[in-house]
């Protein structure tokens, strides 16, 4: 992999989609500022500069198809849960992508794709925003980073390519049952009995995650002994 860090940029994800038939499969984008970052459903990332790793990852010419994709949330998952439990911090998956730590968000992914023929993921940027030594989140209520969590300071290029390493390491399980189970063990609320509200019949109900299954559905266990299987934004966590 070769990483290209930029002092400032709007988005790496933007960049990347904007530079994608020039970059090789493999590069990484990192940005040590972000004006523009962006996040789950619209929503804007803030980071402060300098401050903790924003970067991107193309990759090209995978062999997946489009509703295989989901695989590449496990496999960036279990990478950054990884990572984070090699500096010692226990993290918890939060369903489909968002990483936790004592129930508050250190890392937030955004994966966009381009779809070739046949339905095959011609290309995919991985952005990954992972909060590393920023210490005050003004308009997030709910934040945290390695920094907090462990009292130290983080340089960040050595850090991107520990991550980039351990994901390199990963990705010839994309495929794989291990990836699943290593994600499913990962999960945050796991065998923990919650509340939850089916978004399918409008219900809440308690119950148990189970896992998750190879194509990305939550399999939640209703208390009362059904099993439920849902897809993104077919169910929500009751906090
Ligand atoms: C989220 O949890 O809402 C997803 C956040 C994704 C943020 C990263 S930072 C690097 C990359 N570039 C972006 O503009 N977004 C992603």
């Amino acid at each position: 992999m070769k990483t290209l860090w930029l002092d400032t940029i709007d988005s790496t994800n933007s960049e990347a989609l904007r530079r994608l038939p020039e970059l090789a499969d493999g590069t990484v984008l990192a940005a040590r500022e972000q004006t523009a970052g962006r996040g789950q459903r619209g929503n804007t990332w803030f980071t402060e500069p300098g401050k903790n790793l924003t970067f991107s990852i193309v990759l090209k010419n995978l062999p997946l198809l489009a509703p295989e994709a989901i695989r590449l949330n496990y496999l960036t998952s279990v990478a950054v849960a990884s990572f984070l439990e090699s500096h010692g911090v226990t993290a918890a998956i939060k369903w489909p992508n968002d990483i936790y730590v004592d129930g508050r968000k250190i890392c937030g992914m955004l994966i966009e794709n381009t779809l070739g023929p046949g339905g095959r993921l011609m290309a995919s940027v991985i952005g990954i925003g992972i909060n590393m030594n920023q210490k005050v989140f003004p308009q997030l209520a709910n934040a945290t980073s390695l920094a907090l969590c462990t009292g130290k300071e983080y340089a960040l290029e050595p850090a991107l390519e520990e991550f980039l390493c351990g994901f390199e390491g990963l990705f010839s399980q994309l495929d794989s049952e291990e990836l699943t189970a290593s994600y499913s063990a990962r999960l945050f609320r796991k065998g923990v009995p919650s509340r939850y509200h089916d978004l399918l019949t409008d219900c809440e109900y308690q119950g148990v995650i189970e896992g998750v299954e190879p194509d990305g559905r939550l399999h939640i266990r209703n208390l009362d002994g059904g099993d439920y299987y849902y897809r993104f934004k077919e169910v929500s966590y009751i906090l």
